[in-house]
Parts: C-alpha cells; sequence; structure tokens
C-alpha cells in the first residue's frame, strides 16, 4: 500500500487534486496557513517568496537579481517568477496538487497560471482570499521570526517560541526577514495594493474567490480554509 495515502494514526489521508492560492496582504496569514494545508494533505507548498529567498541564500544569479528587489518592497519581474514556478511545477510530488502562497501576485501571473493548469489537467485554482484590517498587519510582520532550519513560523508578540529565539520543533535559530524591517513595510503594502490587491476581482469574476476573516486566530482560520478547500468542486 502506498503509505503517503495514510496518516500516522492510521486514517486514509484525503486527496487534494487542485491548486489552491492563498491571496491576501503581507502578514496576513498565507505562509503558516499553507504550511498546515500542505502538510494536511501531503502535497507540496509552493511560496515563491522562500523560493526567491533560498535563491538568494545559495547566491544564485536570480537571488542576485531578485535580492535588492524584495528588500526594498518591491516585486520581482514575472518572467523571473514565471520560469521559476514552470520549473517547480514539473515536479513529480506537484501531480496530486498544490498550495500556492505569494503567487500569483498581478494579472499577467495569474493569466499564466490559468493555461499551465490547463497543460497540467488541473481546473481554475480555488483562490482563499485571505481579508484583514491593514492597522494589523505591522505587529504581525515586525513579530515574525523563522527558523533559520525547517523555516517554521512565530511571532514574538502573537505566537512566541516556548524558549526564546529557538524554534520548538528542531530547535534552530530564528530569524527576521530583512524585508520585515519596519521601514519596508509600508512600500510591500502599496505594492500589494497597486499590483495584487486587483486579482480578487480578477478571480471573483472567475467564480473561484473564497474569502476568509484573516484577523481570526490561527486554529479558527485553519478550520475555514479547510471547510473552503473541502466545499469547492
Ligand atoms: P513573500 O515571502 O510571499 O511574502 P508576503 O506575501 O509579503 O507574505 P508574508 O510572508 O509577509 O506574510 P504571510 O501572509 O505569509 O504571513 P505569515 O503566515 O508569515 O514575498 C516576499 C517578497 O518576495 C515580495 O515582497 C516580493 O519582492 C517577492 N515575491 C514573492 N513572490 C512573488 C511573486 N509571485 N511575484 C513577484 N515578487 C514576488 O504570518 C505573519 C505573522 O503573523 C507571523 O509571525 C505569524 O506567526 C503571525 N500570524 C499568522 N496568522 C496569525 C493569526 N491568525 N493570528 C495571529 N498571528 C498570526
Amino acid at each position: 500500500m502506498d503509505t503517503s495515502a495514510v496518516t500516522p494514526d492510521g486514517r486514509l489521508r484525503e486527496k487534494l487534486n487542485a491548486a489552491v492560492v492563498f491571496l491576501g496582504p503581507p502578514g496576513a496569514g498565507k505562509g503558516t496557513q499553507a504550511k498546515e494545508l500542505a502538510k494536511k494533505y501531503c502535497v507540496p507548498h509552493l511560496s515563491t517568496g522562500d523560493m526567491l529567498r533560498e535563491n538568494i541564500a545559495a547566491g544564485t544569479p536570480l537571488g542576485v537579481q531578485a535580492k535588492p528587489l524584495m528588500e526594498s518592497g518591491q516585486l520581482v519581474p514575472d518572467s523571473i517568477i514565471l520560469k521559476m514556478v514552470a520549473a517547480r511545477i514539473e515536479k513529480p510530488d506537484c501531480s496530486g496538487g498544490f498550495v500556492f502562497d505569494g503567487f500569483p501576485r498581478t494579472v499577467t501571473q495569474a493569466q499564466w497560471l490559468g493555461e499551465l493548469l490547463k497543460q497540467h489537467g488541473f481546473k481554475q485554482p480555488v483562490v482563499v482570499h485571505f481579508v484583514i484590517d491593514p492597522a494589523l498587519l505591522m505587529r504581525r510582520i515586525t513579530g515574525r521570526r523563522m527558523c533559520k532550519i525547517g523555516g517554521e513560523i512565530y511571532n514574538i508578540y502573537e505566537r512566541p517560541p516556548i524558549v526564546p529565539n529557538r524554534c520548538d520543533s528542531d530547535g534552530g535559530e530564528l530569524e527576521q526577514r530583512p524585508d520585515d524591517r519596519e521601514e519596508v513595510v509600508a512600500p510591500r503594502l502599496l505594492a500589494y495594493e497597486k499590483q495584487t490587491a486587483p486579482l480578487a476581482a480578477y478571480f471573483r469574476r472567475l467564480g473561484r474567490l473564497r474569502e476568509v476573516d484573516a484577523a481570526k486566530g490561527v486554529s479558527e482560520v485553519s478550520q475555514r480554509v479547510l471547510d473552503i478547500v473541502r466545499g469547492a468542486e
């Protein structure tokens, strides 16, 4: 029997077989929820932000190009993102579906994704829109810390680790992302409003947008996300 079809406590794992997109401003909780949903369905969590940060850490030409843009809160050009996503989708672990976090971010990216999904035999994505009052985002963003080893997400105000500055899961050191500095938050939010927020209307027109109140606690948001994904045809 395929052991990936069974949970550690012996239950049959639910199948996703769909593309899920998490859309929302920086700090809305997309990464936190995407990790959880992807783990539940045993599918890849495709964060374009994480892919770019991996390229920066490895010093690739792509990373060198992306670094100054990310650190000043601007979007990375569509051409770079599309190449990166196309290569990732080809991998065999994507055959049962995936959870996008931070992609698409422009109308061009969204249109291209629609075509790519068709080519791979998927329907249009289920888009979960994280709706939140922007006033709550500064505290979430500047308080965020991430594990250097496993990328687990904490918040020094809202979700602190048990031992300060250490990951609960693997003991890794926690670090702050360079773009989480207070002075970069405003340009990131502006880029979101100008370039990404119009995607809500785009996916609403396609009948694929579902909203979640992202100001709620993590477990309430998780439940709503799960209800949306289970209810999507
Ligand atoms: P990316 O890495 O995608 O960042 P982002 O979209 O700005 O989103 P964040 O990671 O900041 O927030 P999140 O919504 O995931 O929140 P999280 O769950 O961590 O992009 C970074 C940069 O890369 C971009 O600016 C751009 O330059 C470039 N880039 C990436 N993709 C691109 C693309 N497609 N096109 C062009 N450029 C691209 O939560 C935040 C905090 O809140 C955490 O501390 C968490 O613990 C806490 N928290 C989460 N949920 C809750 C809750 N319900 N209650 C209380 N606290 C909570």
